[in-house]
């Protein structure tokens, strides 16, 4: 049976990892991005492979499920390939395999955990099923090779916001998270009904050096006296705003929205964040997710971080949207903590959070 023969190989490997190299190769495609890594004890990238499909969905100005799974189809053979000759290393050198199984687009997911199950069927390896959102935390591993649990985690992407008390490499409890739009969303969306393309993030980020915080978008704290957030209303009110203005036949000041809504929302998320990391007395604060890109989110933890005497890491450019890096980090880390392991009957989870114990913190 496979799963006996990959449970003696996970535990041998759960008992070497101290005294031998391990090779985990990562598979991420839950939403756009086919992405495949060889990760060397969960620190180091051998190498990546990733082939991205924005250029496809721009034109709908937003991702297509059906569309995302078809080309991931198409291309996870390739990528594949090419992250194997990049790292000079054939398939039969890998250790185990790791995997996103959720959250994401259910039909993206089902092509990385079907390929994931294939690959550690033929070669008689481990399969290890991967939480999105602790990939994103686990980018921190890859870029500071010290960083060790435990911490406050802020995940900020395309699909979640949340903060979590990394308790250790495998223990979390959610603190917050948004009760509506992710962050990431939020700009997305903001960004297509200024027409600027998708994914609109960047952009809105790129302009708002240009801009000025004039507009009042943001009259009263969000989701006051707790840990959870709400982007929905901010950004009706920017899109209510700019319609408006259009109705009207006025000028937009595309820099100023920009400015405004990023400013005004970026505040309101590094101050939840500072406050969680303080009441929980953690001096260690973590970022991660695609937004975790962000110029002002960066330059703003950063500066509270130092006021309060907390240190704030955040992944390298690089490594802050979905790639394949993550999952292996992710996935070796589980490994030496034992857990993880999973049979091939593994089937995609689109709407799995964190695996935590919920606590509705006030403070
Ligand atoms: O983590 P990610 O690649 O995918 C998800 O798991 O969702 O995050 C993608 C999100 C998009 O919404 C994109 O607009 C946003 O990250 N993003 C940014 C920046 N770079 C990417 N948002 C704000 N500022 C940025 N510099
Ligand atoms: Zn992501």
């Amino acid at each position: 049976m496979y799963i006996d023969i990959a449970k003696e190989k996970f535990n041998k490997l759960k008992k070497e990892y101290k005294t031998k190299d391990i090779l985990i190769l990562g598979i991420e495609s839950s939403c756009d991005d086919t992405s495949i890594a060889i990760v060397k004890n969960g620190r180091d990238i051998i190498s990546m492979s990733t082939s991205s499909q924005i250029d496809i969905h721009n034109k709908f100005g937003g991702v297509v499920p059906e569309v995302a799974s078809r080309n991931h189809l198409l291309s996870i053979d390739g990528v594949l390939d090419d992250c194997l000759e990049k790292a000079n290393l054939k398939l039969q050198q890998i250790d185990a395999i790791a995997v996103t199984y959720g959250a994401g687009l259910v039909g993206s997911l089902m092509v990385g955990v079907n390929y994931a199950k294939a690959l550690a069927f033929a070669l008689e390896i481990p399969l290890i099923a991967v939480n999105h959102i602790k990939g994103h935390i686990s980018a921190n591993y890859l870029t500071h090779k010290e960083l060790k649990p435990p911490f406050i985690s802020l995940i900020v992407s395309g699909g979640h916001t949340a903060l979590v008390k990394v308790n250790n490499y495998v223990k979390n409890t959610l603190i917050g998270s948004t009760i509506d739009d992710a962050v990431g969303e939020c700009y997305d969306k903001v960004a297509k009904v200024m027409g600027l393309g998708y994914p609109g993030g960047v952009v809105i980020d790129k302009k708002s050096h240009d801009g000025e915080n004039t507009i009042q978008f943001i009259n009263h704290e969000i989701m006051p006296n707790t840990f959870d957030f709400s982007f929905s209303g901010v950004k009706t009110t920017v899109i209510n705003y700019l319609h408006k203005l259009n109705q009207k036949g006025e000028e937009i000041n595309v820099e100023n929205v920009c400015t405004s809504f990023q400013t005004q929302v970026m505040n309101e998320v590094v101050e939840k964040t500072i406050k969680a990391c303080k009441k929980f007395k953690e001096k260690k604060l973590v970022v991660g997710g695609g937004v975790s890109a962000n110029s002002y989110l960066r330059e703003q933890l950063i500066s509270e971080g130092k006021e309060n005497k907390i240190e704030v890491f955040f992944p390298e450019i690089s490594l802050t949207g979905d790639n394949g890096a993550m999952i292996a980090s992710e996935g070796y880390f589980q490994l030496i903590s034992g857990e993880g392991l999973s049979d091939i009957d593994l089937t995609a989870e689109p709407n799995i959070n964190l695996k935590v114990v919920r606590r509705k913190e006030k403070f």
